[in-house]
């Protein structure tokens, strides 16, 4: 079932996603909660830092397992997941670094990385809140369209859409990582609450092929449609096509 956030812009509707989780903490401050990175949560990343500075919420007993890391990019790489999560997260609000956890986009055994992170996630508890955004080809986590939805955290082989959407953080094509070790399609719904973002005219096509077209492992991000409680957040450009084809319903 999908619930729409829907704002003019990126900032208020994120300020809206941000609500939520505000919300949630408020409610249950042991919260787990399962992160993304990327330019979509940047604004809603950034409310919840102010709402802890306010004293709103707290992270203090807060754990987080986020949804995928490059390969090869170590923690201090200013391009991996980890630094993104430290830089607009974790180092800006009272989380304990023990309860944060991301995969290890550095392991010699990516297969053995992946049973660990699996293993992890079963450990870590059933995410309260799992924050998406959505790839323009449609992935969410880096489960890339396939025949078949990975059910459980594997290495994936990035699409050249996404190495091409990837590159603008990179100096040269060489440097875009090809791979990336992510949550699958199983774990993520395994979340109590989903709260897909998206921004902007690029996200638009897909966005209405993903929650109206067919639930199909070549749009990952249609598997929300089977899901229980989906928040859908998005501003006026991401909308648009869902407007134009289905009319106002958010
Ligand atoms: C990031 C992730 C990806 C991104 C997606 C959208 O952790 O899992 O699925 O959410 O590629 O990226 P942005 O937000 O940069 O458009």
């Amino acid at each position: 079932m999908f619930h729409f956030l829907c704002a003019s812009t990126k900032k208020e509707a994120s300020r809206l996603a941000a609500d939520l989780a505000i919300d949630l903490l408020k409610k249950n401050p042991e919260a787990v909660l399962g992160l993304a990175t990327g330019s979509s949560p940047l604004d809603f990343y950034a409310d919840l830092v102010e709402a802890n500075k306010a004293g709103q919420i707290s992270f203090k007993k807060v754990k987080s397992v986020n949804l995928d890391e490059y390969v090869g990019l170590a923690p201090d790489h200013d391009q991996s997941y980890a630094y993104f999560m430290h830089e607009n997260l974790f180092d800006k609000v009272d989380i304990l670094p023990e309860n944060t956890h991301l995969p290890s986009g550095t392991a010699k055994d990516l297969d053995a990385e992946c049973r660990r992170y699996h293993e992890l996630l079963l450990e870590v508890g059933t995410p309260d809140l799992q924050v998406l955004g959505i790839g323009n080809n449609g992935h969410i986590g880096f489960n890339e369209p396939a025949d078949v939805f990975p059910e459980n955290t594997s290495a994936v082989t990035l699409t050249e859409s996404t190495i091409r959407a990837n590159s603008r953080f990179f100096s040269s094509m060489d440097e875009v990582p090809k791979m990336a070790i992510s949550m699958g399609v199983g774990e993520i719904l395994r979340a109590k609450k989903i709260l897909l973002l998206a921004f902007g005219t690029a996200k638009a096509e897909i966005l209405e092929k993903a929650l109206f077209g067919e639930v199909t492992p070549r749009v990952p991000a249609s598997i929300l449609q089977t899901a229980g409680e989906v928040y859908i957040c998005a501003d006026d450009e991401a909308m648009a096509v869902i407007r134009e084809k289905h009319g106002a319903i958010a």
